[in-house]
């Protein structure tokens, strides 16, 4: 079976897997972390690979960047390859001013200013959360490891240069915790679905105090979140 942008056949992905926005991050975490490693995909070069961490099975793709993106590409690996647990690995900017980079967040909720929950016709605003099973254990994942985690709301922006420096203020002063642009779309896909995602974060740059990672520290040096998240297969 192929969907419009997936060449996997059915039973090629896990029931769990891990979404990186970066393909060639989806391919580190496999050469780095797992174990029978079985490419999946690589239609526009959004690499997809399956093998094991621990005996257990698990995927790895990209998902690109922006909430179409990932609404594409975690629909199709929902509702065509019945995929169960999503969780996004990816990178944020925080939006608060005790945040230092490398911290990690789990995403609890995720506010947006996209549109994306439009077409489910709610007659209201849809508030998307990530599965309470897969927090949860995260957090104890990282209690047991002894790794400092914050957990909090998020903002899923459609935006990456805003016209205005400012405008993070006013989501920091409602206690959103940091910027990312996926986890809106895949929360909601997730709940429509009845299926559990997450969104675990490091922090590579800071709105507040401008200091930012390098793009080759952002490909390596997430080890701890990585850490975190296959626990979760
Ligand atoms: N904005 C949006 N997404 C991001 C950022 C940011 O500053 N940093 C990492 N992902």
């Amino acid at each position: 079976m192929t969907t419009a942008h997936i060449s996997a056949k059915k039973g090629d992905i896990a029931e769990t897997i891990l979404l990186p926005g970066d393909p060639l991050r989806a391919k580190f975490i496999a050469d780095t972390f797992l174990e029978d490693v079985v490419q999946f995909n690589a239609v526009r070069n959004m690499f997809g690979y399956t093998g094991t961490y621990k005996g257990k099975k698990i995927s790895v793709m990209g998902s690109g960047m922006g909430v179409p993106s990932i609404g594409i590409y975690s629909y199709e690996l929902i509702n065509f390859y019945g995929v169960k647990n999503l969780i996004r690995v990816g990178s944020c900017g925080a939006y608060n001013e005790d945040l230092k980079l490398y911290d990690i967040i789990l995403g609890m909720g995720a506010c947006t200013n996209s549109n994306y929950a439009h077409h489910y016709e709610l007659p209201g605003t849809f508030s998307a959360i990530a599965s309470w099973d897969l927090l949860y254990k995260a957090k104890q994942v990282a209690d047991q490891k002894g790794i400092d985690i914050k957990v909090g709301n998020i903002l899923s922006s459609d935006v990456f240069y805003n016209a205005n420096p400012d405008a993070y203020k006013k989501w920091a002063s409602m206690g959103v915790l940091a910027v990312e642009m996926e986890a809106y779309a895949l929360y909601c896909n997730a709940a429509a679905a009845g299926v559990n995602a997450l969104t675990i974060l490091t922090v590579s740059d800071s709105l507040v105090t401008k200091l930012e990672t390098t793009s080759d520290e952002r490909e390596t040096g997430f080890s701890k979140m990585m850490e975190i998240a296959l626990e979760l297969a």
